[in-house]
C-alpha cells in the first residue's frame, strides 16, 4: 500500500484523492490517509502531492515509517469519510509545507 506521511500535515491540498482510481483516501482535520486495504498500489497519487508526501510502503523514509501503522489506524477510524475529489486545500498550507515535526499538530 501506500502511505501518506507528514508533509500532508496542516496542508492536505487533497491533489491526491482526486486521481486515486478505488477511492482508498480518507480525511481527517488536517490530514489525509490511505486505507491499507483499499489501496491497489497504482502509483497515481505520488506525483499528485505538491509536497510529496506519499510514498510506497516499502520506500517510506526511515524517520516517518510509525506513518505506516498511522495510515492504517487512522483509516480505520475514518472508514466513513471517504475522499475522492480535490477542495482548497488547508489556509497557509503553503506556509506549513516548509515545516518538519508535524506529527504533534496531527488532528483526529
Ligand atoms: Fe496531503 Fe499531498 Fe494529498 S498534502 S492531501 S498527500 S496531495
Amino acid at each position: 500500500a501506500y502511505i501518506v506521511t507528514e508533509p500532508c500535515i496542516n496542508c492536505k491540498y487533497t491533489n491526491c484523492a482526486a486521481v486515486c482510481p478505488v477511492d482508498a483516501f480518507r480525511e481527517g482535520p488536517n490530514f489525509l490517509t490511505i486505507d491499507p486495504i483499499e489501496c491497489i498500489d497504482c502509483d497515481a497519487c505520488v506525483s499528485e502531492c505538491p509536497v510529496e508526501a506519499i510514498f510506497p510502503d516499502d520506500e517510506v523514509p526511515e524517520e516517518w515509517e510509525h506513518y505506516i501503522e498511522l495510515n492504517e489506524r487512522l483509516a480505520e477510524k475514518w472508514e466513513d469519510r471517504v475522499i475522492n475529489e480535490t477542495f482548497d486545500a488547508l489556509p497557509d498550507a503553503d506556509e506549513w509545507a516548509e515545516k518538519t515535526d508535524k506529527l504533534d499538530l496531527l488532528q483526529e
